[in-house]
């Protein structure tokens, strides 16, 4: 039996829902679990990083995965893990249209089919060939970045996340990769928590812990998550003083980890987002943001300051990671959600919880959140 871990909201009539707000212990980092989400597409690699004919090897979920793009421009993912005698597959040569693992020869296509075996002699039956498969991952490659799902569903598989706002526009992107030493559970509370922006995200340029707000939001429960609903950004910073009134942004999270984001300009969609979170194994998680912008024209004035924002934002999550990593290592007990502000993070793991158990009853998922206004400072 898994301890359940009851956080009941204090009475207050700003909270747009009077359920008690159960969170199983079970899927919790801290908890029995440990788990990660499956059957669920998770962000790989970005599509300009393979050219035809290529293959990169990643850890993704603790299994070793080869992703490649055939010279057709196909993105494909195998285990990388040789079937004959466990040789890494990437450690052999890829043409285009077979990998070939190093140690014996062996030629697999790209749905990881044994084709060749080498060592058979002439007279020896060469269809015993295709009896060998590595295991393949369904891959798909959205808004240019390449995803491998994981799981063991076939067939019905769930939509990738996609970056908001795009619809009908051409975009020029940049992406940005970082480590984060923990669990994937710890960087999505992270990811979407509100209360650390005045402490971790305090640069000059955009804020500083001083200039605390009221703010109240709407959330709305939306597929594998939610969004909070288009706004406009809160006058922090010396940029969005200038500008912030022409501006409205919406956030969006989905599963398994996966911020989205746009902003708009007087109405028009000038920047989107999505930052995405694929667990290395139970104690890393790699960070994956893609920016998107939609005025071709300004694109090498914008690209190098988009990259140097992320780049800043991003590392100073990355740095708190590290110290609350320090602090993991105690597997101490946690008191993860208080009021509004953690509110983003409970929901996380009750739409974990709910993804589960709807995938292992093979029923459709109810997303287990309410419309909600949250409030709190920050
Ligand atoms: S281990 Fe790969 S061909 Fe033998
Ligand atoms: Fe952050």
């Amino acid at each position: 039996m898994h301890s359940i871990a009851k956080f009941s909201p204090q009475p207050n009539n700003e909270y747009a829902f009077d359920e008690i707000f159960n969170v199983d212990s079970s899927y919790m980092p801290n908890g029995v679990g440990k788990t990660f989400t499956r059957n669920i597409w998770y962000y790989a690699v970005a599509g300009n990083d393979l050219k035809p004919g290529k293959m990169i090897a990643k850890t993704m979920l603790g299994e070793p995965v080869l992703v490649g793009r055939d010279s057709n421009g196909v993105a494909f993912a195998l285990k990388d893990v040789c079937p004959h005698q466990a040789v890494p597959l990437s450690k052999g040569h890829f043409d285009g249209k077979q990998v070939v693992c190093c140690f014996h020869g062996w030629a697999f296509n790209t749905s990881g089919v044994c084709e060749q075996i080498p060592s058979l002699s002439e007279c020896q039956d060469q269809a015993i060939c295709s009896k060998f498969k590595a295991k393949s991952y369904p891959c798909r490659e959205v808004q240019g970045n390449v995803w491998v799902f994981f799981g063991d569903r076939t067939e019905n598989l769930p939509d990738v996340p996609e970056a908001p706002g795009l619809e009908g526009l051409s975009s020029d992107k940049t992406k940005s990769t970082l480590f984060i030493p923990t669990h994937i559970d710890y960087a999505v509370a992270g990811l979407i928590d509100p209360a650390h922006v005045p402490y971790v995200h305090n640069a000059w340029w955009w804020r500083s812990a001083k200039s605390m707000k009221e703010k109240v939001k709407k959330y709305v429960p939306e597929a594998t998550g939610w969004t909070m609903v288009k706004h406009k950004p809160a006058a922090h910073s010396i940029a969005f003083k200038l500008i912030g009134r022409f501006i409205e942004t919406e956030i969006s999270f989905r599963l398994p980890g996966c911020r989205l984001e746009y902003i708009q300009f007087n109405g028009r969609t000038i920047l989107s987002g999505i930052t995405t979170l694929t667990p290395i194994d139970d104690t890393h998680t790699e960070m994956n943001h893609t920016t998107y912008w939609t005025i071709p024209f300004i694109a090498p004035i914008v690209t190098p300051i988009v990259n140097y924002f992320v780049k800043e934002f991003l590392g100073q999550d990355k740095r708190i990671a590290e110290m609350q990593e320090i602090g993991l290592r105690s597997n101490p007990k946690l008191s993860m959600f208080v009021k509004d502000a953690g509110m983003p993070g409970a929901w996380y793991f009750q739409l974990k919880k709910e993804w589960s158990e709807s995938q292992s009853e093979g029923r459709a998922f109810e997303n287990p959140i309410k419309e909600s206004v949250l409030r709190w400072r920050s």
